[in-house]
């Protein structure tokens, strides 16, 4: 397992193209502005204030996580350092590498919080229990 720490992930730029009175457009392709192929797409939205959502890691799982409309917090940790960042502008992503707790809270009403997934959806990916988080990131 790749020991990944917070500042191993990174806020991206993306491709921002303008129109003046027609608004603007992101673009995120495989080979390209995407660090992995993406596998999967998937958004929180509807989530009511004062609720959070994440509370977990990923064991070979990366993500792009956009706020493409909105704004919500992203505190990842790698078992040692948080580190928050607060998500609203359309055009960054914040690439969140595997092996790092994630917590998003703070959402603003209308946010979508948009994910794109190296992998398809497999529960034992995930790890959901901190201490056992904790353990992960200490074994060899
Ligand atoms: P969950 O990962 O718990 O949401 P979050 O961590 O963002 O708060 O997912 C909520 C539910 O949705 C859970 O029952 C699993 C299901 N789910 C899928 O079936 N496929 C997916 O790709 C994702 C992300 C979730």
């Amino acid at each position: 397992m790749a020991r990944y720490s917070v500042y191993d992930c990174t806020m991206i730029e993306l491709d921002k193209h303008h129109s003046d009175r027609k608004g603007n457009i992101s673009v995120v392709q495989n080979g390209d502005t995407v660090p992995f192929d993406v596998r999967r797409v998937y958004y929180l939205y509807d989530v009511p204030g004062g609720e959070s959502r994440g509370s977990h890691a990923h064991k070979e799982l990366s993500q792009l996580i956009i706020a493409a409309s909105g704004s919500f917090r992203v505190t990842l940790d790698d078992g040692k350092v948080k580190r928050s960042f607060m998500l609203n502008r359309p055009y960054q992503a914040l690439y969140v590498k595997p092996g790092v707790w994630r917590d998003l809270d703070d959402f603003s009403s209308g946010a979508v919080c948009l994910v794109l997934a190296s992998e398809v959806y497999q529960a034992e990916d995930y790890i959901r229990d901190y201490d056992e988080f904790l353990n992960y990131r200490k074994q060899k």
